[in-house]
């Protein structure tokens, strides 16, 4: 259905990510700089373990970008593995040790049963987190159309594990640059002290935390997505791109959960006219989309992180090889990436409106978008 599409490839301590973007239009400005930001921006966050003191991650465009413009041929887009070399010749040899001890939470068990594997090692080299930075990157190319037509997309922390912020009422862009200001992605100053030492706590007790995070996209148009048909929902797709995104188990939109316990009339967005004749709104609790269109208030998207599920204390599995009980081992992880997640949050959203602005404009290139 969609002129817009993506793929990824590559493992977590393979050579490279790869990402291969098709149907972007031709004549948008593409810069590295905007991307190799959001790159670094994934890398961040308090509560991230050593693999991220390795990568510095940086984007090659390998493809489809001439002068830094679009031509409207595919983008391919490369990041190297850092830690590659660390990994080379065993990984060429074929002697990594095999695992046979699924870690729960993780893909291991699933994809072993799946794909009929004795060893989760390729399971977890794809289903790895370390694929969201290719996400990262095509995120970041999606936002570079989006700018052209004023959409910002921006995204904080909310919470992390039982510490909730209280969210200030101020601007996407005040809240976003306080977020930008803060390690933890939160632009509530004293939940974000309380954040860091929630994640020290559960760090010294071999523990991990899971979180909330908040995205807005702001200067939206009305009219993308629609209701004629399911898999045209902008609720839908927009939900979909982010519960794809690993450890991602919720996902409400506007007052979502809270509004199921709420009568009709405290929920429902009421219209009115102005002066100039204009329709306007007093409140968004719809998050910017009825009936699975944006209606032209900016979207408001709610995700929950499950807690990472690497801890350092461990966890009952079995032994798939001899099926005895065994317990987990301890590979470096981070203990909350819910500050990352965020960022891949923004990515996923930002793709998704661009792949409706293109099906609502055209696409072959911005020129015939902005006519
Ligand atoms: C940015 C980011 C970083 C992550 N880092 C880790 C990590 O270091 N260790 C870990 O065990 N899980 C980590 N995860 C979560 C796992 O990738 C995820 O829980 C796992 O692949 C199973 O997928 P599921 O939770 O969607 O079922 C991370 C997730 C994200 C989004």
């Amino acid at each position: 259905m969609t002129k817009l599409r993506f793929l990824t490839a590559g493992e977590s301590h393979g050579p490279a990510l790869t990402a291969i973007v098709e149907g972007f239009p031709a004549g948008v400005a593409i810069g590295t700089e905007l991307i190799n930001r959001d790159l670094r921006r994934r890398q961040g966050g308090y509560g991230r373990g050593g693999r991220m003191d390795i990568e510095q991650d940086t984007v090659a465009i390998e493809g489809g970008v001439l002068a830094a413009y679009s031509t409207g041929s595919p983008i391919a887009l490369r990041i190297e593995n850092r830690d590659w070399p660390n990994w080379r010749d065993r990984w060429v040899a074929g002697d990594l040790p095999r695992i046979t001890v699924p870690r729960p939470g993780h893909a291991d068990y699933a994809g072993m049963v799946k794909y009929g594997l004795n060893d989760a090692r390729p399971v977890l080299e794809r289903a790895s987190a370390r694929e969201t930075a290719a996400r990262v990157a095509v995120g970041a190319i999606a936002k570079q159309l989006l700018a052209a037509f004023k959409v910002e997309v921006i995204g904080y922390v909310r919470q992390i594990g039982d510490v909730e912020a209280a969210i200030p009422d101020i601007t996407p862009k005040e809240l976003w640059q306080r977020a930008e200001d803060s390690d933890v992605r939160c632009p509530d100053t004293d939940a974000a002290s309380r954040m860091r030492e929630a994640i020290d706590a559960a760090r010294q007790s071999g523990d991990s935390l899971g979180g909330t995070f908040v995205i807005v996209a702001a200067g939206v148009p009305a009219g993308l997505g629609s209701y004629a048909q399911w898999d045209r929902r902008l609720d839908g797709r927009l939900s979909a791109a982010v519960m794809s995104i690993p450890a991602i188990k919720g996902v409400e939109i506007g007052e979502g959960f809270a509004s199921a316990g709420l009568p009709g009339t405290k929920v429902h967005d009421e219209l009115f006219t102005g002066d100039d004749g204009r329709v306007y709104r007093e409140t968004n609790r719809a998050g910017g989309i009825e009936g699975g269109v944006s209606n032209g208030k900016p979207i408001v998207l709610h995700a929950a992180m499950k807690p990472i599920p690497t801890t350092l204390t461990p966890l009952s599995s079995v032994n798939m090889e001899t099926a005895k009980p065994a317990s987990t081992e301890y590979q470096r992880s981070d203990v909350c990436a819910a500050p990352a997640a965020s960022v891949v949050g923004e990515a996923m959203v930002a793709w998704t409106l661009a792949e409706a602005l293109v099906e609502k404009y055209g696409g072959d290139s911005l020129a015939e978008m902005k006519r």
